[in-house]
């Protein structure tokens, strides 16, 4: 009984994933699962959705209570919004859908924040030197690798948490377009493995060098990882790249792909129901049926 079918009734609230493919989404589980420890009549069901601005013109009408986003209509859906959060209209794209108790759509993209959150909190648990009101990323030199989706996430969440960001990318004039947006530098990826201006950085790779079948690629050399505090790789397959085996070797603090990917649906959780996330129930989950 994924979908809690037994415990629907006429007042039971309605949320969904939007996307195509979508079957192989785990959130139903998470969500269901949640709704029925913490008792929440709510059901999350899985909504495989071809043309997303027309599912939201015939079902606008519909009293689904959100929805979440997912590949490939996070940049079309946003354009059928509301009211988006400003960071996530900057991305342009979004992955998370609160309908207001006026039927308004507000929008939010969680993936930054689950991302963002993560590399902080790398930071809190192995420096104690951070400030102890605000973000540890304040002043940090954050460097991006890749100018994609989770490029622009990376760069526009460590700008707004007041680090000073790089951006490296394969071709050069998507990473100076990010850069020039988020008021940064820009530079190619071959550029990386000799710039080191300080010690201490922090490195947030977003390209899909090291990614399942290529498990040996890297995006970035050993050698230059020793200039770096923290390295946080978005990609999940496989969760431990070579990239973080090796920042590993080299002392710094890692953090998984799968965090981001973990701490985005807690963030989708809490603009759903106002509550605290089931942070381990949704931890459990996801290593039960990884
Ligand atoms: P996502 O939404 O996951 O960020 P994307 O928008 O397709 O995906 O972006 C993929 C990123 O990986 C880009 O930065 C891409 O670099 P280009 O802009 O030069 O295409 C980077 N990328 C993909 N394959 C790569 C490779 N073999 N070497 C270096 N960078 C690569």
């Amino acid at each position: 009984d994924l979908y809690n079918f037994r415990l629907i009734n006429p007042v039971t609230k309605v949320y969904g994933i939007i996307g195509k493919p979508v079957g192989h989404s785990k959130s139903p589980l998470l969500f269901n699962e949640a709704f029925k420890k913490v008792g929440l009549n709510s059901v999350y069901v899985h909504l495989l959705v071809d043309d997303v601005a027309k599912f939201f013109n015939t079902y606008s009408s519909v009293d689904f209570a959100g929805f979440s986003c997912t590949i490939p209509h996070k940049e079309v859906a946003l354009v059928c919004m509301d009211e988006i959060d400003p960071i996530a209209k900057k991305i342009g794209a979004i992955n998370n859908i609160v309908r207001r108790p006026d039927g308004t759509l507000t929008a939010y993209n969680t993936d930054y924040i689950g991302a963002i959150s993560g590399i902080e909190d790398g930071l809190r648990g192995s420096n104690g030197s951070h400030p102890a009101t605000g973000s540890p990323l304040a002043g940090k030199l954050f460097v991006v690798l890749g100018a994609g989706g989770a490029g622009k996430s990376l760069a526009y969440g460590a700008k707004q948490k007041g680090a000073r960001v790089v951006v490296a990318n394969r071709t050069f004039e998507r990473a100076k377009e990010l850069a020039d947006k988020v008021g940064g530098q820009a530079m190619t990826l071959a550029e990386v493995d000799n710039f080191h201006p300080e010690e201490g950085m922090i490195l947030a790779n977003t390209t899909s060098v090291g990614m399942k079948p290529n498990i040996d690629a890297t995006p970035i050399s050993k050698e230059a990882l020793k200039h770096y505090t923290l390295v946080f790789d978005a990609i999940y397959t496989p969760k431990d790249t070579r990239l973080l085996r090796e920042a590993r070797e080299c002392g710094c603090t890692i953090v998984y792909g799968t965090e981001m990917l973990i701490r985005q649906g807690f963030e989708q959780y809490k603009n759903f129901t106002g509550l605290p996330a089931p942070e381990e129930l949704f931890r459990e989950l996801m290593s039960r049926h990884a």
